[in-house]
């Protein structure tokens, strides 16, 4: 039997010493830091759900793509900051492919992570219209970009899209969108944190509100293809991962290779930039950048200054595995399944002990198993969940960090958790449902 839940004033001291009032009000990083000493205190593991990091290998196709390039040299250059041709041609090839949109090489654009190019398109976004510049959040969302939007001081509206799925999505966007002061919006889907997915109905929705108000549409696609419920991995065959770019005018598409590729690590995504978009021009714009287009802007103007481009090697790799998914010799979705799989076994083990899922359907049907899913504990707020959970050896991050409505939550990721610890999950559940009946 394990020694769970852990002897409450040995956490409580690692609590005092690491100066936070709690561990659900705690940052990722503080988190982190306070299951290390609670782990070397203990000798105990955590499960560890607090952080989006893969948990397979990068696919080695990239690997060796990427060796190759650096034995051939690449280092010593400065990367072409349009993006190397392969890469271009190869993303234009996999967004037809999977996305069943047709877009130009010229649109596709590598970035330093997804991350570099919300951060980029966030920035030149702003710089378009003076008096159109405020950014629409369809929350829940990932909590890094909204660090973006914080540092870079541009104005944000938000709103928690879970009570207006479906038809009623409309009539919510036309409330921040009638304003015109809205000069695009982001979402991800699959959604981090809450793993639901737009489904086609709605993503045109979003398009035809966007379209009419002539608002940005930043598509983040960070879990492309990772919906379970269907095959979205064969190249050219329907289905294909359901999308914006079908219906809307103005899109930025974010592909990142950090998830579907496990390659976190070398920092490499595209943007997808449709071509109404990338030839957009304001007068506003001058003021800011020396060429006169958005396409241009975006790449000659932030990106530039941004990292001056994505280094060469990564972009080899991505290339390489691009090109693998869209001659069909590699399949991109098989090894992620794994994913789902612990979700699934995950989820079961909350709901029999007491646990609620938050983001529990997708319209009138259940929500995905994948990366993530949201739970809450009856009686509880997320922040003191996740203080509790802590005495058992359960880490994971609370949503009112990720905007959502839902404070009695938190998300998991199960990426982390090896497959060996889901019977210590599990029993560790168990515990904790014995010790906080449910009245
Ligand atoms: C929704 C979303 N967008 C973007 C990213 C970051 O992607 P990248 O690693 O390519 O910067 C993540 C990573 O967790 C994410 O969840």
């Amino acid at each position: 039997m394990q020694n769970i839940p852990f002897d409450r004033a040995l956490v409580d001291e690692i609590i005092a010493k690491n100066k936070i009032k709690s561990v659900g009000a705690a940052s990722i990083r503080e988190v982190k830091k306070i299951i290390d000493d609670v782990e070397s205190a203990t000798g105990e593991k955590f499960v560890r759900m607090e952080m989006g990091i893969p948990g397979i290998p990068a696919v080695q196709l990239g690997v060796d793509a990427e060796i190759e390039a650096l034995k051939n040299g690449c280092a010593a250059i400065y990367p072409d900051i349009y993006g190397t041709k392969e890469l271009k041609h190869e993303t234009a090839r996999f967004v037809k492919n999977f996305l069943d949109v047709e877009v130009e090489d010229d649109a596709c654009v590598p970035t330093v992570g997804s991350m570099q190019g919300s951060f980029a398109a966030f920035m030149t976004i702003a710089r378009l219209d003076e008096k159109k510049n405020k950014i629409l959040f369809i929350d829940p969302g990932f909590p890094v970009q909204k660090q973006q939007w914080n540092i870079l001081g541009i104005e944000t509206l938000h709103f928690d899209v879970y009570d207006y799925r479906g038809e009623k999505l409309e009539a919510k966007l036309e409330e921040y969108l009638a304003t015109g002061e809205v000069a695009a919006m982001i979402y991800s889907s699959p959604n981090n944190p809450a793993w639901f997915s737009f489904n086609e109905m709605e993503l045109e929705i979003i398009a035809k509100v966007a379209n009419k108000y002539d608002v940005i549409v930043l598509e983040d696609l960070a879990y492309f293809g990772m919906d379970f419920r269907q095959d979205y991995s064969k190249p050219g065959v329907a289905p294909y991962q359901p999308t914006v770019a079908k219906w809307a005018k103005k899109f930025v598409l974010m592909i990142s290779g950090s998830k579907i590729f496990s390659y976190a690590g070398q920092r490499i995504a595209v943007m997808v930039i449709s071509k109404d978009l990338f030839d957009m021009k304001t007068e506003h714009m001058k003021k800011y950048f020396t060429q006169d287009c958005f396409g241009r802007a975006i790449i000659f103007g932030s990106l530039y200054a941004l990292t001056s481009g994505t280094a060469f090697s990564p972009q080899y790799a991505l290339t390489a595995i691009f090109k693998a998914c869209n001659d069909g010799s590699y399949n991109f979705a098989e090894p992620l399944k794994e994913y789902g799989i612990k979700a699934e076994q995950m989820k079961k083990a909350l709901v029999e002990n007491g646990f609620k899922i938050v983001y529990d359907k997708d319209l009138d049907v259940d929500v995905a198993d994948g990366f993530y899913f949201t739970f809450s504990y009856p009686g509880l707020t997320g922040e003191e969940l996740l203080s509790e959970l802590a005495y058992y050896g359960i880490s994971a991050i609370s949503l009112g960090v990720c905007r959502s409505t839902r404070t009695e939550g938190a998300r998991a990721c199960v990426s982390l958790v090896p497959n060996e610890m889901i019977p210590v999950f599990a029993e560790r559940v168990k515990k904790f449902h014995e010790d906080h009946p449910i009245k």
